[in-house]
């Protein structure tokens, strides 16, 4: 197992993304997978990975709304790997190790770049291009502080104990979605937002974290006006050149 991961998710986490039983949760882990499946389904071949794919409810969720292909799980946690009894192959290993070469149709993407360092985000989307085929799909699902005052408190919260251990993570980066936009264009991808929401901070870690009341207090001292996050669901395809535009057409895969 990858040294520092537990940490990174947080204990909540598995069980917040399977039962999602608060609102904010729902929200987050369930409401919004519709606009994911309707992205997969325009995809015609589907041998798709999950990348950070948890414990694998994701994967459980699109199965459970019908969307058929073969699913792969790659996760640096073996213990969530080990819950995730959805996918068809699980494969425990940082994102960025992967093995080069084009291979898969679909490449999802929910809430894991903030995991890591800014340069680390920059040769994670690399490898996604790498590894997609030339008419692949990467549907990004991005959690984003709106400006750089909002991205040094999220720092500030997740890096020290300001609000509670809880909270920090091994080597987190808020990339704002300006930052993320321009990795994946610097990366080879064009990017078509398919939808942009946000959701409430304060209740959102409150369920995912659990919360005491004095944690609570020191979240919303420290954030401020900045109580809501801002979620990103992106549709990337590789800039093409004309052959990458018929072979697409051909296979009958139109775009996201
Ligand atoms: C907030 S969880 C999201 C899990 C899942 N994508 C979902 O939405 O249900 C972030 C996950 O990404 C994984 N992760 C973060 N960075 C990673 C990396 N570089 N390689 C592999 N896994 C990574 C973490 O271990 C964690 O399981």
């Amino acid at each position: 197992m990858t040294k520092g991961y537990r940490q990174e998710v947080g204990e909540g986490f598995p069980r917040a993304s399977k039962v999602a039983d608060g609102w904010c949760l729902k929200a987050v882990y369930k409401d919004h997978t519709r606009t994911l499946a309707e992205m997969i389904n325009k995809v015609y071949y589907r041998n798709i990975v999950d990348l950070g794919g948890g414990c694998g409810a994701l994967v459980a969720d699109l199965k459970g709304m019908g969307i058929s292909g073969r699913f792969t799980n790659v996760e640096a946690d073996r213990e969530l790997l080990a819950m995730d009894d959805s996918s068809n192959l699980k494969v425990c290993s940082r994102i960025e190790e992967l093995p080069n070469g084009p291979r898969y149709d679909i490449a999802l993407m929910r809430h894991v770049l903030n995991y890591n360092s800014l340069n680390t985000q920059k040769i994670i989307v690399r490898k996604v291009h790498n590894i997609l085929n030339q008419d692949g799909l990467f549907v990004l699902q991005h959690c984003c502080p709106v400006d750089k005052e909002h991205q040094r408190r999220l720092k500030l919260m997740t890096t020290t104990p300001i609000v509670s251990e809880k909270l920090i993570r091994a080597d987190p980066y808020w990339s704002t979605w300006e930052e993320v936009r321009a990795i994946l264009k610097d990366s080879g991808f064009e990017t078509k937002v398919a939808e942009t929401f946000e959701v409430g901070v304060g209740e959102l870690f409150q369920q995912r974290y659990n919360l005491t009341k004095e944690e609570e207090a020191r979240f919303h001292e420290l954030l401020g006006e900045y109580s809501s996050i801002r979620y990103v669901i992106s549709g990337n395809r590789k800039r093409t050149n004309l052959i990458g535009k018929i072979s697409r057409l051909i296979r009958g895969s139109p775009g996201a």
